[in-house]
């Protein structure tokens, strides 16, 4: 039986870090679902295209193909099969994407997507909607949070890391910006599922939720 994990939460609690190491363990297929999203808002700028014209932006996500390879141990991001993976980092488009996936249409096509990539392998997915609309009958459901100051400072130290000039302030304006949007969106917004276990990361260290979560998925193979 494939096993499929389902990671969700807000902006910056630790998801994809944690994602990624569980799927390098237990060599399952790692898909970063925010990473599609970002793609789509890249080429929506490239072309123009304004994040609130919902018509106009799926019809450019039919007209697109957004791939994530896995294989050199490290996901890549091709948009039109150019590597965008580090472009859709970038803080322009971290502050615009949430508009762009507030739409039902482009929402649609993303969830249908996300399921043909999660179909026979074992994946971790991680993203806002997964354990409630695009794998609802997952194996393992996790809840990922963490404080604003503390999301804040994660983000900061990962900028200035890569030589980002970063202020504390504005990060934290943003992401409380970003989780306003996420959680009051009309489609699929950011909310915990019901069978979702919630694992409060602020104060945890990335070893203590990855065994947490090792443990859960261990648990959900015998089951
Ligand atoms: O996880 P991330 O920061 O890369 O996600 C980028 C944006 O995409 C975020 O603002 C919310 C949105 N998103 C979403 O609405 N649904 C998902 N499954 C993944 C991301």
């Amino acid at each position: 039986m494939d096993m499929q994990v389902a990671i969700d939460g807000p902006a910056a609690a630790g998801k994809s870090t944690v994602a990624k190491i569980i799927a390098d363990r237990l060599q399952y297929v790692y898909i970063d679902t925010g990473a599609m999203y970002r793609a789509l808002t890249l080429k929506a700028a490239e072309e123009g295209i304004e994040f609130d014209d919902e018509e106009k932006l799926a019809k450019l996500l039919e007209a697109s193909t957004i791939e994530l390879d896995q294989n050199h141990g490290q996901q890549r991001v091709y948009l039109n099969h150019q590597d965008v993976t580090e472009k859709i980092r970038e803080p322009w488009v971290s502050e615009n994407v949430s508009m762009v996936a507030q739409h039902a249409k482009v929402r649609q096509m993303m969830v249908e997507q996300q399921q043909m990539l999660a179909r026979s392998q074992n994946v971790v997915m991680d993203g806002r909607d997964i354990g409630t609309s695009v794998l609802p009958n997952a194996d393992v459901k996790i809840f990922l949070k963490a404080s604003v100051k503390e999301r804040a400072e994660r983000r900061y130290k990962e900028q200035i890391a890569k030589g980002i000039p970063s202020s504390i302030e504005t990060l934290e304006e943003e992401i409380a910006t970003r989780d306003r949007r996420d959680t009051e969106r009309k489609t699929s917004p950011l909310v915990k599922a019901e069978d979702a276990v919630e694992l409060d990361t602020t104060s945890l260290s990335i070893n203590e939720v990855v065994e947490k979560i090792l443990s859960l998925i261990e648990g959900a193979k015998i089951r």
